[in-house]
């Protein structure tokens, strides 16, 4: 049931400071005295994490995206590279596989055909596959070598929201997990654990919020294509904020990452295309901002998600919602969030079919 919320989509998103904590098998999943996570599903001995030279991610849609952050939170944390692939693009392809890659399946549903098909190509060459799946008992959940459950509870709604965080919750857990055994120290563990425990506070202030991000939705509205920019970390969330928009209130929204707009997309700027900036303190936010000065002078309206007090900032961008702050690592879950909400705000006055948009089915079992 909805549980006197509208719309699954808002109950959802809703639950995701309950949810993200069941990803951390509510706070069992993590080790704070060696500052380090355990995922024993995925059956992986501490020797093992020395033999993989990669992970390869394999996921559609909105976990695919989520596994774009993985590959950054885990080279990061663990200093493997790691390749994302688009399951549908990999199916007929001859994959490359091998001894030392490590496969991952990412799905909520476990029964995507797209990622099914490429995992059973895998596997006849001998890979060896985990899968990160939120239906348990599913397909991809049986088919593959180990897996961790990623807890999200059912999620009807079409657009997926909690099982993203959660996706890339246990991406973290496993960065974490791996890197303790490679590369981080225990202090930097510690943290990473710390932030963690803090998360699903941090998220419930920003649900708490709802009614600002409401607002911005009527701003947004009656505009046929916005821009999402972000740099680095950011740069997936701009992409999975996107995605959200796009499927709930079917206008047309497209990410870049904010160091390709001067490579094309500026040309289209103008009082007609606002963009959204997903602007975090850190390595990349100067140069996201000269970015976002970038789209002023060109007349384009600009909504800032960001996570840091600065009134340069403030008195640059049309709008601004303000997460709290966190490490880098867990960034993602506290901006994904109001671009969320965003989404579902917009879609809402406008009046679309919310849960179940046009064209679309929650599981897509045909290639
Ligand atoms: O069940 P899966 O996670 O394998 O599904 C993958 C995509 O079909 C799914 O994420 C889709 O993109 C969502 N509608 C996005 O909100």
């Amino acid at each position: 049931t909805k549980e006197g919320y509208p719309h699954y989509l808002l109950k959802e998103i809703h639950e995701q400071p309950e949810s993200v904590f069941r990803a951390m098998g509510r706070g069992g999943r993590l080790l704070p005295d060696f500052g380090s996570a355990l995922l024993a599903g995925l059956n992986l001995e501490k020797r093992d994490f020395f033999d993989i030279k990669k992970i390869h991610i394999i996921a559609m849609g909105t976990a695919y995206y989520a596994g774009e952050l993985g590959k950054f939170i885990i080279e990061d944390l663990a200093r493997i590279p790691v390749e994302v692939s688009d399951a549908s693009e990999m199916c007929g392809m001859n994959p490359i596989v091998d001894k030392d890659t490590l496969f991952v399946a990412v799905s909520q549903s476990g029964e995507t055909r797209d990622t099914i098909a490429a995992i059973q190509e895998i596997q006849q060459k001998g890979g060896r596959v985990v899968g990160l799946v939120n239906t348990v008992g599913s397909t991809l959940a049986r088919m593959t070598d180990g897996g961790v459950y990623i807890h999200a509870g059912s999620e009807i709604s079409v657009a997926s929201t909690k099982a993203f965080s959660n996706q890339v919750t246990v991406l973290i857990l496993m960065a974490l997990m791996i890197g303790r055994s490679r590369d981080i120290s225990l202090s930097r563990g510690r943290e990473l654990v710390a932030e963690l425990k803090a998360l699903p506070g941090k998220i419930q202030d920003i649900l708490d919020r709802g009614s600002e991000l409401r607002n911005m939705a009527e701003k947004l509205k009656d505009y046929q294509s916005i821009l999402y920019l972000g740099r680095g970390i950011n740069y997936p969330v701009a992409l999975e904020a996107a995605l959200k928009m796009k499927e709930v209130s079917y206008i047309h929204a497209e990410a870049y990452s904010a160091g390709s707009l001067k490579h094309g997309p500026l040309a289209l700027i103008s009082e007609e295309m606002p963009s959204v900036f997903i602007c975090t303190s850190g390595d990349y936010q100067e140069k996201t901002i000269s970015n976002i000065q970038e789209v002023k002078a060109r007349g384009g309206k600009v909504f800032v998600i960001s996570n840091y007090k600065d009134s340069n900032l403030e008195n640059l961008a049309d709008e601004i919602f303000i997460v709290p702050g966190s490490d880098e690592a867990i960034s993602p879950l506290l901006t994904i969030v109001p671009c969320q909400l965003l989404g579902y705000y917009t879609a809402l006055a406008l009046g679309r079919d919310i849960d179940q948009p046009r064209n679309l089915a929650k599981s897509v079992t045909v290639e």
